[in-house]
């Protein structure tokens, strides 16, 4: 296993690159923009392939490196359902797993820093994002943050977890690293109170000024999304609704990008193929399925996935392989559902 903490001392954030061997896939939490050259570094380092970027919740203090990631590695952005982000490749809800090859982390929703805070538990630890700290808890004071929701996620989520379990935050401003559930629960002066209207009236009086960074990390992490226009502008997209008129039309192969969980829990555009993302570069290349398959068939190949992400730079690779019929259903699955198209499961 490897697991790695990263520090970025201006904004005391903590980032978490996850994999499960060398060689292998890589997933990172909380990764900061200023800090991507060096997180990179790392992954070439470890020979590592990274395929998600995941953010616990949108920051106020830094801007994310989500964006960044994607665009130099062409990896897959992740945060919960909750998130007022415009896109990411694929969003989260409590239950569900974030996966990469080897690690699997359960999704749990831990609202009250902020309505988009999740929680990430990969066995004997938990990545709590600003809910739970090391000795103190995010504040609830502004992006929807809520004391009594918060006081829900930790003491009915978090501290009902082992109390060995391994807490890791995303950030600390005093150069702790890491807890565990039962210190918090001894030792935390924020969790010391009898009652939720106690932890409520305590998270009231704070009075903490904003942070500096607000006025421009928000706007900037509000707006993560690939720029599909870019895609369209190259006749490479197709709208839903022009979509639903090409299904079951001989000449034209759907395939669909998503995990197989995504496939169970949303539906399935009838007649498509399962080519998962991740195994994209492999597919389009000579000799790969999707190249084969449009070379014998001279099929029109139309991706798609959750929101159009995964499917805009599958289209931009596949173009690159030289399928210059490939191209992708603008806004996917959440654009698709929308224009009414039709769903199997
Ligand atoms: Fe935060």
């Amino acid at each position: 296993m490897i697991f790695r903490q990263l520090f970025d001392s201006t904004s005391g954030t903590y980032t978490y690159l996850l994999a499960s061997r060398r060689g292998g896939e890589a997933l990172i939490i909380d990764p900061v923009i200023e800090k991507v050259e060096r997180y990179l570094q790392l992954i070439k380092e470890l020979d590592l392939k990274l395929v998600k970027a995941v953010d616990t919740h949108l920051h106020a203090d830094h801007i994310t490196g989500l964006g960044a990631l994607r665009d130099r590695t062409q990896c897959i952005t992740v945060m919960g359902e909750m998130s007022k982000v415009d896109v990411v490749s694929m969003r989260l809800s409590e239950g569900d797993k974030l996966t990469i090859e080897g690690v699997a982390l359960d999704v749990l929703y831990t609202p009250g820093h902020t309505d988009d805070s999740y929680s990430f538990l990969m066995r004997d630890r938990v990545f709590t994002g600003d809910t739970l700290l090391i000795r103190g808890t995010g504040r609830t004071d502004f992006q929807n943050g809520d004391a009594r929701a918060q006081y829900d996620s930790i003491f009915n989520k978090l501290l009902k977890l082992p109390d060995d379990t391994m807490i890791f935050p995303a950030h600390d401003y005093k150069g702790e690293t890491v807890s565990t559930v039962g210190e918090e629960k001894a030792f935390n002066p924020r969790l010391q109170v009898k009652s939720i209207d106690e932890y409520v009236e305590l998270m009231g009086k704070l009075n903490l000024p904003n942070p500096k960074m607000m006025d421009v990390a928000v706007p900037a992490n509000m707006r993560v999304g690939f720029a599909q226009e870019a895609i369209a502008q190259r006749g490479w997209a197709v709208t839903a609704a022009d979509a639903i008129r090409l299904v079951g039309q001989p000449n034209v192969a759907l395939i669909d990008l998503r995990e197989k969980t995504e496939r169970e829990k949303h539906g399935v555009i009838p007649g498509s193929l399962h080519a998962p993302y991740p195994d994209l570069a492999v597919n389009v290349r000579p000799g790969g399925m999707l190249h084969e398959l449009a070379a014998s068939t001279g099929k029109r190949m139309l991706f798609y996935c959750a929101f159009g992400e995964r499917s805009a730079m599958a289209v931009q690779a596949a173009q690159d392989a030289g399928l210059t019929a490939a191209c992708h259903i603008h806004g996917g699955m959440d654009a698709w559902k929308k224009a009414s198209g039709p769903l199997v499961r």
